[in-house]
């Protein structure tokens, strides 16, 4: 099937491909086999917020992870009953290391790209979800309708950082910095709850909910774990 991008979203998808490729020369985390975690964490912060009960009961389920970076979640929805579970990254390096750590698991397939492209491509799906994935470096304007494409009805589960105090909604440029001191531009597109509600609304979903998350005290970092249905 063809693929076809805005100009917009081919840019931001290369220059984020571009920036994890190189986070994921940096870690070895790809080396050996992976163990699956016994939790989802939607956050940073470990024990903070909602675990796998955010999605609900994974059994039998054909479910994609939109951003899956080393594939720690998608592999525990693997691991807990999904009937297909597939991992997409723009970054080539991150599902190489994805496959390494848990390409022995069956019902797990992998696919490389942006996710608003490779959507298109896969079967439907009863969930979708991404944790500081695709939602939070792809426009939605452009992820949302393929991501509603595919759920046939479904569940839209993510997380995302909200906008810092002072800081405008929409996209912006970042930088991260390597263990090499060199630092890297990635695009993210940054909202806050009620955006986030519009958005969603916007583009069909229905019954949203979100759930502020507040990082540890003094930190400027606030995270939204956001759940909505499509065509339900
Ligand atoms: C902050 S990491 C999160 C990885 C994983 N979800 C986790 O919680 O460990 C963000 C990941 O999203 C991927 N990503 C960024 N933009 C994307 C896009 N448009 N489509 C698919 N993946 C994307 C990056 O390559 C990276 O692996």
């Amino acid at each position: 099937m063809k693929r076809e991008m805005p100009p917009g979203g081919a840019v931001d998808a290369s220059v984020n491909a571009r920036a994890w490729n190189h986070i994921a020369a940096q870690h070895t985390t790809g080396e050996g086999t992976g163990t699956v975690p016994e939790r989802i964490e939607w956050t940073c912060w470990p024990g903070q917020g909602p675990g796998a009960e955010w999605i609900g009961d994974l059994a039998g389920l054909r479910v994609a992870e939109l951003g899956c970076g080393t594939g720690e979640h998608i592999a525990y929805t693997a691991a807990h009953g999904a009937r297909l579970a597939i991992g997409v990254d723009v970054a080539e390096q991150r599902i190489t290391q994805a496959r390494a750590r848990f390409g022995h698991l069956p019902r797990l397939d992998w696919r490389v790209g942006d996710a608003a492209q490779v959507l298109v491509e896969l079967p439907g799906l009863d969930v979708c979800f991404s944790i500081y994935g695709a939602l939070w470096y792809a426009d939605p304007a452009q992820l949302l309708p393929a991501i509603a494409g595919r759920l046939r009805p479904g569940l839209l589960a993510f997380s995302v950082n909200a906008p810092r105090d002072g800081e405008l909604p929409g996209r912006r440029v970042d930088n991260l910095t390597l263990t090499s001191g060199a630092r890297l531009p990635v695009v993210h597109y940054s909202y806050g709850a009620d955006a986030w509600r519009r958005l969603l609304y916007e583009h069909g979903f229905t019954g949203t909910e979100v759930l502020p998350v507040a990082g540890p005290d003094h930190s400027p970092y606030r995270t939204l774990v956001i759940r909505a249905r499509h065509g339900a």
